[in-house]
């Protein structure tokens, strides 16, 4: 952690000066070699260090000067990283840190109380504290009321949500492995937590996203599933055309690049290219098509060639040798930063979870289950079910940092949400009505793509399948 103090002392110490752009550019990098780096390109005499010495900076066309953000960064979920073998002791490690990671953010907020000093000692009982668990196990009582079994690093309690109190609509939406903080008091008998209120780790109200100083526009797709013979061609293209008269600098597409082989039974039917490597060949082809200006991240899905297991790892190289040289290959989920806004690709298999567990949640409002995500901090919070998560030393699918931008896929409908400054975007897909989806009753909104100004974060919606 560089502080203004220290970053100005360093520069003291070889006697200069230091402008205040330079600390706003070395506190958000958090870098301290990058000292060393700025103060090389300093010449002999300079007596300031002006954000002209800055990695990055440029000269615009009107002579008007930026410092310019890296345009393309992958902040976490680089294709390089090694995941190695799972053993028993890794799922302790895994919900460990997913524990210590989210109560941590709640611990920011509220001081909690150790389950075992809490229930252990007399003294507690029938006193206002906080604890912090995670939720092994949650059930409706006969009564109506929830009960949900919390558990910390020392011991588990029974926390009751009282159908009565204004608490319950919170509790209903209590979901297994996700972790919270429960506000209230001990039963007289030190057996039962009676419930008041949820603190979840949640996106501070008073969050201020990063916007880029420079001018910037981000295209957001996903779900093309190149392969399937009800892949949107027609649409395809003129968006390619769209992309061609614009000047948007980057396209992130969340996943399900391709339909893949073997998904569900019978797919071979609705299968215009059956082999899984020409699928990608047309892929590749397909985004050589697309101006090479733009910088093109690829994120894989649920139907990609790789582990169903999340994080997914990024597409291996035997696939991708017909993509063009401006193509990022990045793991699911990911953290991108474009200009220094943060994008938090994620494809978004737990939305099949959500949808079971959270009354209310349905697969034509998106926008509400990426708000779900950011109130817990977690992209899957339920281990076990549709979603399957590696276990590792480390949970990559806590929502840390908090993104400017989430960025899902999967369910094939549009929809878009601002939480607590977050926006939320879920393009769509460019795939149509599948059969699969018919028995289901859902309607996609296919050929959809969203883009986001990077110096306002405001999504437009472009529908190149009633326009342009
Ligand atoms: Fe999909």
């Amino acid at each position: 952690m560089l502080g203004n103090q220290e970053i100005v002392q360093r520069f003291l110490q070889t006697n200069l000066q230091v402008h205040p752009d330079v600390v706003r550019y070395l506190r958000e990098k958090k870098d301290p070699s990058l000292i060393d780096d700025i103060l090389s390109r300093v010449p002999e005499g300079a007596v300031v260090v002006s954000p002209q010495y800055l990695p990055g900076w440029k000269r615009e066309k009107d002579g008007e000067r930026f410092l310019t953000d890296p345009a393309l960064e992958v902040v976490y979920g680089h294709s390089a990283r090694e995941n190695g073998g799972v053993e028993l002791k890794d799922f302790m490690y895994y919900f460990r840190d997913r524990y210590t990671q989210l109560s941590s953010i709640i611990r920011q907020r509220t001081g909690a109380m150790p389950i075992e000093a809490l229930t252990r000692s007399t003294r507690y009982r029938q006193q206002d504290c906080t604890i912090i668990g995670m939720v092994m196990e949650v059930r409706t009582t006969a009564n109506g009321h929830r009960i949900a079994e919390l558990e910390d690093a020392t011991g588990m309690l029974s926390v009751l949500f009282n159908k009565d109190r204004d608490v319950f609509a919170d509790a209903e939406k209590l979901v297994p492995d996700e972790v919270v903080g429960v506000a209230g008091r001990l039963s007289g008998d030190g057996t039962m937590f009676f419930a008041e209120t949820i603190l979840r780790p949640d996106i501070p109200i008073n969050h201020a996203p990063f916007t880029s100083k420079t001018p910037g526009k981000a295209v957001l797709v996903s779900d093309l599933h190149v392969g399937s013979n009800t892949f949107l061609l027609d649409e395809w293209n003129r968006f390619v055309d769209w992309l061609g008269d614009g000047d948007a600098e980057y396209l992130l597409i969340a996943g399900d690049c391709v339909d893949g082989i073997g998904i569900y039974p019978g797919q071979e039917k609705e299968l215009d290219i059956a082999n899984i490597y020409e699928q990608y060949d047309v892929l590749g082809e397909m985004l050589k098509d697309l101006p090479s200006r733009l910088q093109i991240v690829v994120a894989p899905g649920n139907h990609d060639a790789v582990r169903g297991s999340e994080p997914q790892p990024a597409l291996p190289e035997r696939f991708t040798q017909h993509f063009p040289k401006n193509v990022t290959l990045v793991e699911n989920p990911c953290m991108v930063s474009l200009q220094g806004v943060h994008v938090l690709m994620y494809h978004g298999r737990s939305f099949d979870d959500l949808i079971g567990m959270i009354p209310g949640a349905t697969y034509t409002r998106p926008d509400e289950m990426m708000e779900e995500m950011l109130r817990r901090r977690h992209l899957a919070p339920a281990y076990g079910l549709r979603t399957p998560i590696m276990a590792a030393k480390q949970d990559h699918l806590v929502i840390s940092p908090i993104p400017e931008i989430l960025h899902t896929g999967h369910i094939h409908i549009c929809g878009m949400s601002r939480y607590r400054g977050v926006l939320g975007v879920n393009a769509g897909t460019w795939q149509g009505q599948t059969s699969f989806q018919k028995q289901m009753n859902i309607y996609p909104t296919p050929a959809r793509a969203v883009v986001v100004d990077l110096q306002t974060l405001r999504p437009s919606v472009i529908d190149f399948l009633h326009g342009q």
